[in-house]
């Protein structure tokens, strides 16, 4: 079959149809896939239907996997399924938190540099799509003066952050759970060695340090104006489809799908390169 690759929007995305299964499994396709991870944040392989040592296999080749604990994937210790089923997952009941725009594992120095995510079961409902924000672009498009403003402000992530949103009344037994996963600062805007800048925001945002003035509204403000249509990309899953995005820099959500949901993925996940800074 042809291989087609198509660009999503004016700054995110790439979509290829024509590459499925073991052909996934290739050098040449991994570093393609990392450098359009680069220049556009998402990349779409259509009904890429890969088996879950395809999956594997093709994850090292962009990197160093990271190992999963309580992935739910009863052979692949490296896979963890996202689902809302918890016969399927021990962190089912965790998944609501996907619904709110994140970046995944901002409480570490070193954040992921990419997540890979492949449908097993759609949705059977038609909910359940993905969105992808992109904030290199949101940045970008700030004024001189608000980039000034941002300069030296730094940022409280942390995983209670992000629970918040899902159960603002939490008990004193849930909340001490949340807290048992320890927070960290970062920088608000993340300068990488190739002077590339992003804004580091989203769920697991608390409270800019320092600076009670500036408030909750604020980081409010600023996640609202990263994810305007302009900087989005909305992903309407197809089974089979696999979808990588450089974590770093890309905001992404699930619509809201309902805990009897047949969705189903598999996801692996690419350890950091770059600490932020
Ligand atoms: C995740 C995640 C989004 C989705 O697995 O980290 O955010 O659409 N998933 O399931
Ligand atoms: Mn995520």
């Amino acid at each position: 079959m042809a291989v087609t690759v198509t660009e999503l929007t004016p700054t995110t995305g790439v979509q290829i149809t024509g590459l499925s299964g073991a052909r996934l499994v290739d050098k040449a396709v991994a570093e393609e896939a990392l450098a359009a991870l680069d220049r556009r944040g998402v990349v779409i392989y259509r009904e890429a239907d890969v088996s879950d040592d395809d999956l594997v296999s093709f994850t090292r080749l962009l990197g160093q996997v990271v190992p999963l604990p309580n992935g739910g994937h009863p052979t692949h210790p490296e896979i963890q399924r996202i689902t809302r089923d918890p016969s399927k997952s021990p962190l089912a009941a965790y998944r609501e938190g996907t619904f709110h725009w994140h970046i995944d594992g901002t409480t570490s120095q070193v954040p992921d540099k990419a997540t890979v995510l492949t449908a097993r079961q759609i949705s059977d409902d038609g909910d359940g799509d993905t969105e992808f924000a992109n904030t290199y672009a949101a940045y970008e498009a700030l004024s001189d003066a608000e980039k000034r403003e941002l300069e030296g402000l730094r940022v409280e992530h942390s995983f209670a952050a992000s629970q918040l949103l899902v159960t603002p009344d939490p008990s004193p037994k849930e909340r001490a759970a949340w807290d048992r996963n320890p927070a960290r600062e970062h920088p608000l805007v993340w300068t990488r060695a190739s002077g590339r800048k992003s804004l580091l925001i989203g769920a697991t945002a608390g409270e800019v340090v320092g600076r009670p003035d500036l408030g909750r509204t604020f980081l409010d403000g600023l996640l609202e104006r990263a994810t305007r249509p302009e900087f989005t990309l909305r992903h309407r899953w197809r089974q089979g489809d696999l979808v990588i995005w450089d974590n770093t820099g890309m905001l992404h959500r699930a619509l809201p799908y309902g805990k009897a949901s047949s969705r189903l993925m598999h996801r692996t996940s690419v350890s950091g390169e770059e600490a932020v800074a």
